[in-house]
C-alpha cells in the first residue's frame, strides 16, 4: 500500500546498525558503538541557558517558516566573516537540521530523469534525497585520498547538480582550493548547480576550509548548507540553514511551510548564541578530536591496516578488502568483539570493501575496541 516513491529509498543504515547495537546492548553486552555521525561531546551551557531563556520569555510559539530575522541575519553575518559568502538574509532559510535542507534543496533543483552527480563514497542521505525528487544519482569514483576521479567524464546533459561535502562523511577527506576550483570550472562550463554540504567545516586538522559559494562565478550556482548539530555539538536540537539564490529559497521554502513549517522556535534563538558567542568550546573539541583520531589512526595502522590520517570531520573510512570487506567486517566485529561499525556499502556502490569507524567516542573505548580488533583478526 506503500507509495511508489518511497519504495525508492531504503531506511538509514546507520540507525539500523545504531538500533542492532542497542538490542546487544539490552542483552548487557558492552557494546563500543563507533557508527555514530554525533560528537559525544554536550552541547555548551551558554547554549542551553539561551533556550530556557527564550522559552521563559515566551518564544515558543510559531516563527516565520525562513526562520526568525535575527537568526538570518547572523547567519548572514557567519557567512560573509567565515566563508567570504556575500549573502542577504533573504537567501537564507533556517531549516530543522542541515539534512531536511539537504532534502528541500535536492527536491527544489532535481526534476524527474535528471542526473546528479556525487563521489563515492558519500553520505547516505543525498542518494536517497535525490531518488525521492525520481532523478538518478551518478556516482564519480575516488582515488586512494577520497577525492573525485575526472567529475567532467560523468556530466550528461541531464546533469543538473553536483554535490560537494568537505569536509566529508565518511572519509574525512578535505579538497583543497583546486579541487574545489575543478568543480567549479565544471559547474560553470555546463551550467550545473552545485550543492556544497560544510556541516563538518570546523571539525578540520592542518587544512584550510575553503566554500565554493565564494569562488567568482559561482555565487548563482551554489546551494551552501551548513548547521550547527556538529560544531556546536547540537545533533537533537534540530537546527540547520542553507544559503541559495533566491528561487530556490523560494521553491524550498513552499516545501518546508507546507511540511515542518520552521525550526523550533527557542532553538534558533539558541542558534544566534551560538553563532555569537566565543567559538572556544568548538576549539577544545576538535583538539579531543585529533587527538583520538591520531589514536585509532596509528592503532590500526600498528595491527597492520592501511589507514592516512583524515584531514577533517570524525571518522575514518577504512579499507577491510583483505578481512572479507565492509559488510562481512561490519557484522563480524558487531557479533564477535560487540563493536559498532558502519559498512561502506552504505556511502556508494563502489565503497563495499571499506567500513567507516567513527573517533565520537572517548579515548578509553578507542583503546579498548583497538585490543578488541586485535583479539578479532588474530
Ligand atoms: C554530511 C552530513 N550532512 C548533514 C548531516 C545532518 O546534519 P543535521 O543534524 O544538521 O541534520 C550529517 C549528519 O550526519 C552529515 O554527515
Amino acid at each position: 500500500m506503500t507509495s511508489s516513491r518511497l519504495n525508492l529509498i531504503e531506511e538509514s543504515a546507520t540507525l539500523a546498525i545504531a538500533s542492532l547495537a542497542s538490542d546487544l546492548a539490552r542483552q548487557g553486552r558492552d557494546v563500543i558503538t563507533l557508527s555514530l555521525g554525533e560528537p559525544d561531546f554536550a552541547t555548551p551551557e551558554y547554549i542551553c541557558e539561551s533556550a530556557v531563556r527564550a522559552m521563559r520569555n515566551g518564544k515558543t510559539h510559531y516563527t516565520p517558516s525562513a526562520g526568525i530575522p535575527e537568526l538570518k541575519g547572523a547567519i548572514a553575518e557567519k557567512l560573509r566573516t567565515d566563508n567570504d559568502i556575500d549573502v542577504t538574509s533573504d537567501q537564507i532559510l533556517v531549516t530543522p537540521g542541515a539534512k531536511q535542507a539537504v532534502f528541500e534543496a535536492t527536491q527544489a533543483v532535481l526534476d524527474e530523469g535528471d542526473e546528479a552527480i556525487l563521489l563515492d563514497p558519500s553520505w547516505l542521505t543525498y542518494d536517497a534525497c535525490i531518488r525521492y525528487a525520481g532523478a538518478r544519482s551518478v556516482w564519480v569514483p575516488a582515488d586512494r585520498d577520497f577525492m573525485p576521479l575526472d567529475i567532467g567524464d560523468y556530466v550528461t546533459d541531464r546533469t543538473k547538480l553536483i554535490i560537494v561535502n568537505s569536509p566529508g562523511n565518511p572519509s574525512g577527506a578535505v579538497f583543497g582550493k583546486k579541487d574545489l576550483e575543478n568543480v567549479a570550472d565544471i559547474a560553470i562550463d555546463y551550467d550545473i548547480m552545485v550543492l556544497s554540504d560544510e556541516i563538518y567545516e570546523k571539525i578540520i586538522y592542518d587544512r584550510r576550509h575553503f566554500s565554493i559559494g565564494s569562488f567568482d562565478g559561482m555565487y548563482d550556482r551554489v546551494i551552501t548548507i551548513n548547521g550547527f548539530s556538529k560544531s556546536y555539538a547540537m545533533t537533537g536540537w534540530r537546527l540547520g540553514y542553507m544559503a541559495a539564490p533566491d528561487d530556490i529559497i523560494k521553491a524550498a521554502l513552499k516545501l518546508q511551510s507546507h511540511s515542518v513549517s520552521h525550526a523550533t522556535s527557542f532553538v534558533q534563538y539558541a542558534g544566534i548564541t551560538a553563532l555569537s558567542s566565543d567559538q572556544r568550546s568548538i576549539e577544545s573539541m576538535v583538539k579531543e578530536f585529533r587527538a583520538r583520531r591520531d589514536i585509532l589512526v596509528d592503532g590500526l595502522n600498528s595491527l597492520g591496516f592501511d589507514c592516512k590520517k583524515p584531514y577533517g570531520a570524525f571518522y575514518v573510512f577504512l579499507d577491510v578488502a583483505d578481512y572479507g570487506g565492509g559488510d562481512a567486517v561490519a557484522e563480524h566485529l558487531l557479533k564477535d568483539a560487540y563493536i559498532a561499525v558502519t559498512p561502506g556499502s552504505a556511502f556508494g556502490p563502489g565503497s563495499g570493501e571499506f567500513i567507516r569507524i567513527s573517533y565520537s567516542a572517548p579515548r578509553d573505548r578507542i583503546y579498548d575496541a583497538l585490543e578488541r580488533i586485535k583479539n578479532t583478526i588474530d
